[in-house]
């Protein structure tokens, strides 16, 4: 009898479980989604960084290419983001048409698929684009089910256009709604389409998006303006993610901006520090170069497997900043399997030389030590370990 009232008791408690389970789950569908969605965060390239508003069908098809063939697409990278520029007129329906740059989308987006990559776009919620392009404003619905039709996979959805109509809120309070509401807005067209759209805010950090950026269904979000090519730049949006780091998880990443690896405008040493700091913050990895044209070195950087193994890391979380010493900084990242990803970055112009203290990481026994960049194991070791840091440069450790 006992047992029969506890087996019923202990029936009706999971019943009951599953049930507020169910509940929240139909609540908030686009969480569950977003959560198999961009599980890690998002590797891929896209067009803005080198090609401006020179991308076209043509390049887009040569990036995938060579997405394929220079092995990135094997290291991870899956998105071909197409970026600004691409938009042409509505139809007297009102249905969005690609310019002439961009002959045919659903096309374009077969022959990315049959690559075995996937496909985004990108639009705004104002009338006109960044670049003055026609927006999404009034056709949020239309356009999701375009770019549903058309065979994309992603969405990067850049404020800018709908910067006039905010300013012309009567209170920021009113601003902020208008904005949040615009991000829901695509949020639930991208739902209604059925199709598996990863959703990219862009509106460079304002209103402290990471806070709000999972409930208007953000797959990731920009955390500040944009990077372009030099170190200064990098470095200033790169060292200003300390504290994001409990904001961002599966299915919904901080986003630092795109990488520049490979465009030409800072040292080897420099585009290092760049991709490090970038894979201890989890962010997303889209490169930013022209990958018919690598050198190998740029090639070798940004496919190096224990480098991306650190962005991707199952647990999901993202890094932090340990300490600081006027241009020396350390960073780490817990991985896993236990073990953590430690940076040690100099942004200063000569090199310098600073202990890593493993008991200040959270070590309290001897630990295992690794030089990634160097791929290089350094064996076990107690107490600290004095690395030198070349100028502008980081030494990335895995330690256990
Ligand atoms: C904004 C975004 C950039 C890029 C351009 C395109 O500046 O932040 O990443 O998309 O618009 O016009």
């Amino acid at each position: 009898m006992k047992h029969r009232e506890a087996f019923r008791s202990c029936r009706n408690s999971m019943i009951a479980g599953i049930a507020v389970a169910a509940y929240f789950a139909a609540l908030c569908p686009c969480r569950a989604a977003a959560q198999t969605l961009a599980a890690a965060p998002p590797m891929g390239w896209n067009s803005w960084n080198h090609f401006h508003r020179t991308i076209d069908d043509k390049t887009v098809r040569a990036q995938a290419d060579a997405m394929v063939s220079t092995g990135m697409r094997d290291a991870g990278y899956i998105y071909v983001n197409i970026d600004d520029t691409w938009q042409g007129e509505r139809d007297a329906q009102g249905n969005m048409q690609a310019n002439s740059k961009f002959p045919d989308m659903k096309d374009l987006a077969d022959y990315v698929h049959s690559k075995g990559l996937k496909i985004g776009i990108y639009s705004s919620p104002g009338a006109k684009t960044c670049a003055g392009y026609e927006g999404s404003l009034g056709h949020e619905e239309q356009d999701a089910a375009t770019y549903a039709k058309w065979g994309f996979d992603y969405l990067k959805y850049d404020l800018c256009g709908l910067r006039t109509e905010l300013k012309a809120a009567p209170t920021p309070e009113a601003a902020h709604k208008m904005m949040v509401d615009a991000y829901i807005k695509m949020r639930d067209a991208l739902h209604k389409t059925g199709r598996p759209i990863v959703y990219s805010l862009c509106q460079y950090g304002n209103d402290a998006v990471w806070r709000w950026g999972t409930d208007v269904g953000g797959n990731l979000w920009r955390t500040t303006g944009d990077i372009n090519d030099h170190y200064a730049r990098m470095v200033e949006i790169g060292f200003s993610q300390a504290g994001l780091a409990r904001f961002a998880g599966p299915g919904h990443w901080n986003d630092p901006d795109m990488l520049e690896v490979g465009n030409g405008g800072m040292t080897s040493d420099e585009y290092r520090q760049h991709m490090s700091l970038w894979v201890i913050l989890a962010a997303p990895l889209l490169a930013g170069n022209d990958l018919t044209s690598m050198t190998a070195e740029t090639t070798a950087m940004l496919t190096n497997h224990e480098v991306i193994a650190i962005d991707q890391d199952r647990l999901g979380q993202q890094g932090d900043r340990v300490s600081a010493e006027g241009p020396l900084e350390i960073w780490e990242k817990q991985l896993a399997d236990g073990s953590k990803a430690v940076g040690v970055f100099n942004r200063h112009a000569t090199a310098l030389s600073i202990p890593v203290d493993f008991k200040q990481l959270g070590f309290r026994k001897s630990v295992r030590v690794r030089d990634i960049w160097q791929a290089k194991d350094l064996g076990s070791m107690k107490d600290s370990y004095t690395v030198t840091v070349p100028p502008h440069g980081v030494v990335l450790l895995r330690v256990k």
